[in-house]
């Protein structure tokens, strides 16, 4: 009896050999502008306590409170398929006691998260992230290099069309007095807001300024900006962040209602959008982090860093990340299928891209298929080889294949 046909799950999707390859050549273009920022590559496990996405990414975020994946294991302990990974570096970083290395310690990551969200264009319930985190300095250095990084490495995948969102939060105490400063003016207005802002008064304000409900977002517009009320020092880290990036030639827009989905951050923030992209137009954000590692159990350590989504990166990219280099094609013609396999394999140990016919087709069907993969060359393998230029379409018989070799590594060169 032939079996129920089978899909993946909402929000998820496969990765088909065309973008297989272009996710390679991006992982491949961020590991080395990555590497010449001095970040090292780190990796974190799919899933970790439940309790480390409470404590961390903060109970009143929707990510805690709607989009986990949480299940129990056979113990009956309470696990989280990740949906960031901040929370996950910072519980590595305390438990490793990597704050008695030489700081800041930089790494990045590339991987897959979790979030039940709707599904639409540019949104998944399983979807990659890139991302950095640099912990142990406060340095405004660290917060623009952070961000020319991203912009850099954006700019390697072919993403245009950016905008680079900036603001900053402040510190906890002069945060602390702004958000009771916002919620009297919340409170003031409650009969305007939707129902959620209302209901989040008291555990996160600052949500109003992210809302789409129309009676929400007129009264914002005469709230009290966090921009206005910085602590002295916090300012003055968001002048040298501004000036730094300055300097390096980064235009920004400076907004006061840039409001990101995690509760951890502290002093700057920032969001790159793509026009590209439509509704959902953040390809990559993050900010800095001060007080999770302290509240993950560690020694007081700042901490700066961003993660991009992969799909939304190649969403909002120029399409021009291309996978290989054009193979040659052995093809043949009732030659032997070993001395093929034989040639197949001296090309590929020589380090030459090679396709090798296994289909059973025609020689005509073969120099088609070649021509279909883009094939530089095509080897033929009869009574002798024959080496036939695509590009040129000349054909001419080669000894050997020491010499067939020659040939496809003289190309590649
Ligand atoms: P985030 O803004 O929640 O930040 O996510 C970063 C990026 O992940 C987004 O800009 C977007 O490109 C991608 N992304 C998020 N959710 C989805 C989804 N459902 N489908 C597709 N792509 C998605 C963080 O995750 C922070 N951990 C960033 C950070 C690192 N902050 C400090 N360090």
């Amino acid at each position: 009896m032939a079996g129920r046909k089978l899909q993946a799950p909402r929000g998820t999707f496969d990765v088909l050999p065309d973008d297989g390859a272009a996710r390679r050549e991006l992982y491949r273009r961020a590991g080395s502008v990555l590497g010449r920022y001095g970040y090292r590559p780190f990796e974190t496990p799919v899933f970790e306590d439940t309790d480390l996405f409470a404590r961390g990414v903060g109970e009143s975020t929707d990510i805690v409170r709607k989009e986990m994946f949480t299940f129990e294991d056979r113990g009956g302990r309470s696990l989280t398929l990740r949906p960031e990974g901040t929370a996950g570096v910072c519980r590595a970083y305390v438990e490793h006691g990597m704050h008695k290395l030489p700081q800041p310690v930089k790494v990045w990551y590339w991987g897959p998260f979790f979030r039940h969200e709707r599904a639409q264009a540019g949104r998944y319930r399983q979807f990659s992230q890139v991302g950095t985190e640099a912990l142990g300095s406060d340095d405004p250095t660290l917060d623009a290099e952070s961000i020319l990084l991203l912009a850099e490495l954006l700019e390697a995948a072919g993403v245009r069309e950016v905008r680079l969102r900036l603001a900053s939060l402040g510190g906890i105490e002069a945060r602390a007095a702004y958000l009771d400063r916002l919620r009297g003016f919340l409170r003031e207005r409650e009969g305007e807001l939707s129902e959620d802002v209302r209901d989040r008064i008291d555990s996160n304000p600052l949500r109003a300024f992210d809302a789409d409900h129309p009676g929400t977002r007129a009264a914002m517009e005469g709230a009290p900006r966090l921009l206005d009320h910085l602590a002295p020092d916090d300012a003055e880290h968001f002048a040298e962040v501004r000036a730094l990036l300055d300097g390096a030639g980064l235009s920004y827009d400076v907004d006061p209602t840039l409001v990101r989905g995690l509760d951890y951050y502290t002093r700057t923030v920032f969001e790159f959008e793509s026009a590209r992209l439509g509704a959902q137009s953040g390809v990559g954000g993050g900010g800095r982090y001060d007080g999770l590692v302290e509240q993950l159990g560690g020694p007081a350590t700042p901490g700066v860093g961003w993660a991009a989504g992969i799909e939304r990166i190649l969403l909002a990219g120029d399409g021009k990340l291309g996978g290989f280099p054009a193979p040659v094609y052995v093809a043949l013609a009732g030659g032997d299928r070993r001395a093929a396999f034989a040639l197949a394999t001296a090309l590929r140990e020589a380090g030459v891209r090679t396709e090798l016919e296994q289909a059973g087709r025609s020689l005509k069907g073969q120099l088609k298929h070649a021509d279909r993969l883009g094939a530089k060359a095509v080897a033929i393998v009869g009574e002798e080889i024959e080496w036939k230029d695509m590009a040129t379409g000349e054909q001419r018989p080669v000894n050997n294949v020491a010499e067939a070799v020659r040939i496809a590594v003289g190309l590649d060169a």
